[in-house]
């Protein structure tokens, strides 16, 4: 029995991986119609506990991820998302900010691939929640100013990246509004040959 039940079946037919893709990769998308339902302490542990494994240059391990689950704290994350965010959002099970240590901690010289290293460990924390059946959804549309204030977060160290949201996913039917019905669905890719060049980039 999965641990976040769902008869739901979004339709992946827009999306074509190529043969031999593991349908783990393209079958990950970013759902905004979610059930609230409360994730298990230790599902999320072992969801945030997958970034710690991700790679990064020199060892770095520049990100910090800050959560909320409790409903208090839930409430101060999601008054930091924008307003476009903040409609679906509000039905996630946590919220979250990924946030970047600027400098190398071994010479404190600028980490110019901090953010780079950060973005590899919210890949791994995704396909974990994907593993335990839950979806993440990423956010740039955040309120950057005011999540250093009031999460007191030190600007001059630390870089916020993105927030996310995690949560059970739920029919499209439960969006609040139109727009977001229409766009719930996996989207598609550019052509593979788009973002690959094999030798020079032009020649
Ligand atoms: C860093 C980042 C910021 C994003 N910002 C937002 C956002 O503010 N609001 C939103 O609805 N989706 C946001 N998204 C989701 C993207 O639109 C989505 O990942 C993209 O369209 C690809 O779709 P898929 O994740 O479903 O495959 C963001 C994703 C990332 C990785």
């Amino acid at each position: 029995m999965p641990l976040f039940p769902t008869d739901y079946q979004p339709d992946f037919s827009r999306r074509d991986p190529a043969p031999g893709v593991d349908e783990f990769f393209a079958q990950r998308w970013s759902p905004r119609a979610f059930r609230k339902v409360a994730i298990p302490a230790e599902t999320l542990t072992a969801i945030i506990d997958a970034a710690r494994w991700a790679p990064s240059c020199f060892n770095e391990q520049p990100w910090l991820i800050m959560t909320a689950a409790t409903a208090e704290d839930f409430a101060l994350y999601h008054s930091l998302l924008n307003e476009k965010n903040q409609p679906w959002a509000v039905n996630a099970s946590v919220l979250g900010f990924m946030v970047a240590r600027r400098h190398f901690a071994h010479n404190g010289k600028p980490n110019r691939w901090a953010a780079f290293d950060t973005g590899s460990a919210w890949m791994s924390l995704t396909l974990q929640a994907r593993k335990f059946g839950l979806y993440t959804h990423g956010m740039g549309g955040i309120d950057f100013p005011e999540i250093y204030r009031q999460l007191a977060i030190p600007e001059e160290t630390y870089e916020v990246i993105c927030g996310f949201a995690i949560g059970v996913i739920d029919r499209p039917e439960v969006l609040p509004t139109e727009d977001l019905r229409d766009r719930e669905f996996p989207s598609e890719r550019h052509p593979l040959a788009e973002m690959w060049r094999i030798g020079y980039f032009r020649k």
